[in-house]
């Protein structure tokens, strides 16, 4: 079977028709007849006539037929020794009850409502609601501090926040309850209701009238039914890190994305109705939004909701026991957790205690699978295991194996070929396109296919300057990287300042702004280097301003915890050096990427021309290695 070239050829040449095609697969309350519709910048609105509700297509639909009584979603919680089964009906009449409890309090279509929950079948729940409602969620993942928790209420200015009374991370009770409440005494937006879902290791303390107790308001509710949304009107905001301290909303539709979502679960995953995902991930991520919640119920498949750790929960063996429990079809993680497993079990005995005989294929995406990673998860498993490249930007894969079409070899360090509907071009800075084995900016040809962002949440102007001016005609998605003979993509890593870390996606200019806030600095620099187990991990520098004495040793402390307080634990910078200079080019600018080859210990060390300075780097190099 190869129906890939095919596929990929109609995809780009026949868009319409076949887009229409594959929306077919989706119950539309009123099909669309308008299926692409360019906009004057060269992207496009897709089915812009076509109305349709997400829930409705994720739930009822299959409730309708004939799937109400099949597990739509299995919690397995180790870190709470939990395990819940949802059968399609079940899940979805709790979510008709909370939405008419979210219409209770006066969430309308169009109004947003932000989401701040641990990884339990509620967060779920409440997206699907909004959704019912055509209400436009907001999730933000809970390692995020009250901060940006605070810098998301405001861009997005949610009528009601959704929440629980807090997470629990390995053995720690994280309360997130009292984040909620800094934020939003932090934001200028107030939201005018709190829903709280308590959880029995820490109940949170309600502020009345603002803060609703879910189980409780849930008894004097009747079920919501579905909103009919065009298929234009945003489903979500997802944020997520650009260059600057400001996240970007990014902006999905409701049409495009079911439609893209839908496909792919067949073109990308191979996965078939009544099949079981186990995505581990979060909610807080978009590989949560369009594979633990959205893309296997819109598939009528089983989705497995993961509320623990590959590893220390209680142990290496955490995975192989989901997917043999659950009977997993198809298990997605990020590179850096089958590391973890690797780095405390290489041997893979843990999984020799499981039978892994329904487990058909392994996905790895949100960082490069480097191919030792592959290699390993590979040999130990015996099943095949898929590199595939995509972004918070692009909701679904860009690159990957298209195993439901068509058998291509896996080639370490690939995510295989374009998706069909991505038409990706390597450039060179001048807009041409490089030839096979050159590397260049990864860009797609616009349109992007339905599924993508539709533009930045109240910032056009930040859509347009952020992925549409730098190659016109083209959508460049910050990422390097070349096309092989076989036109196999590899992806070599992001071209600008955002960094990878655990498959966590930061912004070193964010983690500068705050470092440049503290008194005692007068530049700094944040560098994303490698780290065997996260991929990435920041590394900052720092130099003192003049007549100012610090101790370096209290400033690292100082900085770190700044940063772990504005940003959140996730942020994981722990290392911090005070150093007396900075390369620069000669117009003043830091020479980042110098500084990773330094910090990294490369041996080729290539110093730029341009640099002022070049007595600065011995030094440098000594302090960073050491
Ligand atoms: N809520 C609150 N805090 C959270 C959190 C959450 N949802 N997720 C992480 N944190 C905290 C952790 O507790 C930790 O805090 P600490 O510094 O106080 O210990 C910090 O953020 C860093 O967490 P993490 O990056 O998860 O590191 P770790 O050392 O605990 O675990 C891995 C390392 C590799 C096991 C882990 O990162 C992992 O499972 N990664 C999978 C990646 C993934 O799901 N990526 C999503 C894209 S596919
Ligand atoms: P996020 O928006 O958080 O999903 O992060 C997207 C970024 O992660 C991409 O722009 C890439 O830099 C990186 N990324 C995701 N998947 C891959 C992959 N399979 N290979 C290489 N980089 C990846």
């Amino acid at each position: 079977m190869n129906n890939y070239p095919h596929e990929y050829e109609s995809s780009l040449q026949q868009p319409q028709r076949f887009w229409l095609q594959q929306a077919r697969r989706l119950h539309w309350f009123n099909e669309p007849s308008e299926i692409l519709s360019q906009r004057d910048d060269g992207t496009a609105d897709w089915f812009v006539d076509g109305e349709l509700n997400m829930a409705f297509c994720a739930l009822d639909y299959h409730v309708d037929n004939g799937r109400g009584e099949q597990t739509a979603l299995i919690y397995d919680s180790p870190v709470t020794q939990t395990k819940e089964r949802y059968s399609y009906r079940e899940l979805r009449d709790q979510v008709a009850q909370f939405a008419g409890l979210l219409k209770k309090y006066h969430v309308k279509k169009g109004d947003r409502v932000v989401i701040y929950m641990p990884m339990i079948p509620q967060a779920a729940i409440a997206m699907l609601a909004c959704a019912r409602l055509g209400a436009v969620h907001s999730v933000v993942f809970g390692g995020f501090a009250p901060h940006e928790l605070a810098v998301r209420i405001e861009d997005a200015e949610p009528k009601l926040v959704i929440t629980a009374s807090c997470g629990v991370e390995v053995n720690k009770v994280l309360p997130y309850k009292p984040f909620v409440d800094k934020a939003i005494e932090l934001a200028e937006v107030k939201p005018r209701h709190v829903v709280v879902w308590q959880r029995e290791m820490c109940e949170a303390e309600l502020q009345a009238p603002r803060d609703v107790d879910w189980q409780q308001a849930l008894a004097e509710v009747t079920p919501a039914e579905c909103a009919t949304m065009k298929s234009t009107d945003p489903l979500y905001i997802l944020y997520t890190s650009g260059t600057t301290g400001k996240p970007k909303g990014v902006v999905r539709d409701t049409g495009g994305y079911a439609t893209a979502l839908r496909y792919s679960m067949n073109v990308v995953y191979g996965i078939q109705p009544g099949q079981v995902m186990f995505t581990a991930s979060d909610v807080g991520w978009v590989v949560g939004h369009s594979y633990i919640v959205y893309g296997p119920l819109l598939a009528g498949a089983t989705t497995v909701l993961y509320e623990g750790k590959p590893v220390r929960t209680p142990d290496a063996g955490a995975f192989w026991r989901v997917c043999a429990e659950y009977g997993v079809n198809v298990l997605f993680s990020a590179p850096t957790a089958f590391r973890a497993i690797k780095k405390e079990d290489p041997e893979a005995r843990e999984l020799k205690h499981f039978d892994l005989s329904k487990l058909e294929r392994i996905y790895m995406a949100g960082e490069r699978l480097d191919p030792p990673t592959l290699e390993w998860t590979q040999e130990v498993t015996g099943k095949p295991v898929y590199d595939h490249w995509w972004q918070t930007e692009s909701g679904w894969p860009i690159c990957a194996n298209p195993v439901g079409i068509a058998e291509y070899p896996i080639k370490p360090g690939s995510s295989t070929l374009p998706v069909p509907g991505y038409d990706i071009r390597i450039l060179a800075p001048d807009s041409s396109e490089l030839d096979a084995n050159e590397q260049g900016a990864v860009a797609i040809k616009l349109p992007l296919p339905p599924g993508c962002l539709t533009t930045i949440w109240r910032n056009p102007e930040r859509f347009a300057a952020g992925y549409l001016r730098e190659f016109k005609g083209y959508y460049s998605s910050g990422d390097g990287g070349y096309k092989d003979d076989d036109g196999y993509v590899f992806i070599m890593g992001r071209t600008d300042d955002v960094i990878n870390v655990a498959g966590h996606r930061l912004s070193t200019g964010e983690m500068e702004e705050i470092l440049a806030m503290d008194s005692a600095v007068a530049e700094c620099a944040v560098i994303g280097v490698s780290d065997d187990l996260k991929g990435q991990v920041p590394v900052g520098l720092v130099i003192v301003k003049d007549g100012v004495t610090v101790d370096a040793q209290e400033l690292s402390a100082r900085l770190v915890q700044r940063v772990r307080d504005e940003i959140g634990a996730v942020a994981c910078l722990r290392q911090i050096h005070v150093v007396p200079r900075l390369p620069k080019t000669r117009s003043g600018k830091i020479l980042r990427r110098l500084l990773r080859q330094l910090a990294d210990g490369d041996t080729q060390v290539s110093i730029p021309s341009t640099i002022d300075d070049p007595s600065c780097v011995d030094e440098l190099k000594e302090q960073l290695q050491r």
